[in-house]
């Protein structure tokens, strides 16, 4: 899909942000946009501070001159503005495809609302057919991953378990240190046990499955941008 249209999407969302706002900024290229949309509006005058959910959005906002602050100094955010990799009927997401998964959720869950902006691409009728990626410890790497195994049979997952990364001696590592596994599923049928049962492995940090988080989303098509809103 375009960069024209997903820069459709993130100028929806652009949109709804007035003066006064605390926003999370997302990570992604259709995030991307979004940023520098919104950077455009901060140049003329519009002022919103904005939490960054990984270290290449707070290069890219600070590149924007939109001012920055963090958790420890806000209480709530107002509203997170970020892509998703699959949104399913009910707006439950994948996310962290590109790796940033564990920052997006903690700054999607401190706020109010969340938008998601995509393009159609990411439509599915059910959750699994992107890769889950799961954010783990280093250490004890083998124990985690054999976990993640046993829990992928028990919901029938189609596909393998990857090591983010070129090779496991180069593995992928997240801004917060730490490693990432793609577990292909295919059709995730039972999203929320499937949840708990990942957050209960202790080397799991988080998963990219966010679910009840999302109440609204713009989606571009080649017709136009759709609004999907939950419950719709
Ligand atoms: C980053 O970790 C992800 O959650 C992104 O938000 C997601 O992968 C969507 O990215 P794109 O907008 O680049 O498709």
């Amino acid at each position: 899909m375009s960069e024209a249209l997903k820069r459709e999407a993130a100028a929806r969302a652009v949109a709804e942000i007035s003066s006064g706002m605390k926003l999370g900024l997302g990570t992604g290229s259709t995030a991307r946009h979004f940023v520098e949309l919104l950077g455009e509006r901060v140049a003329e005058g519009l002022d919103i501070v904005g939490v960054p959910t990984s270290e290449a959005t707070a290069r890219q906002a600070q590149e924007c001159g939109i001012p920055l602050s963090d958790l420890d100094t806000l209480d709530r955010l107002d509203l997170t503005v970020d892509g998703a990799d699959e949104i399913d009927p009910s707006l439950n997401l994948i996310k962290g495809g590109g790796g940033a998964l564990l920052r997006e959720k903690i700054v999607a869950a401190a706020s109010d609302a969340m938008i998601v902006i995509a393009d159609s691409s990411k439509i599915v009728d059910a959750l699994g057919r992107f890769p889950l990626p799961i954010e783990v410890n280093r250490f004890g790497l083998g124990a985690t991953r054999r976990a993640v195994a046993d829990i992928m049979r028990r919901h029938n997952a189609q596909g393998e378990l990857k090591l983010r990364g070129p090779s496991a001696e180069a593995p992928f590592v997240t801004d917060g240190g730490h490693l990432i596994l793609d577990a292909f599923f295919g059709r995730i049928s039972q999203p929320e046990a499937l949840s708990s049962e990942l957050l209960d492995i202790p080397g799991v940090v988080q998963h990219g499955l966010f679910l009840k988080m999302c109440r609204k989303a713009y989606v571009a098509t080649p017709n136009g941008v759709e609004t999907l809103l939950k419950g719709n």
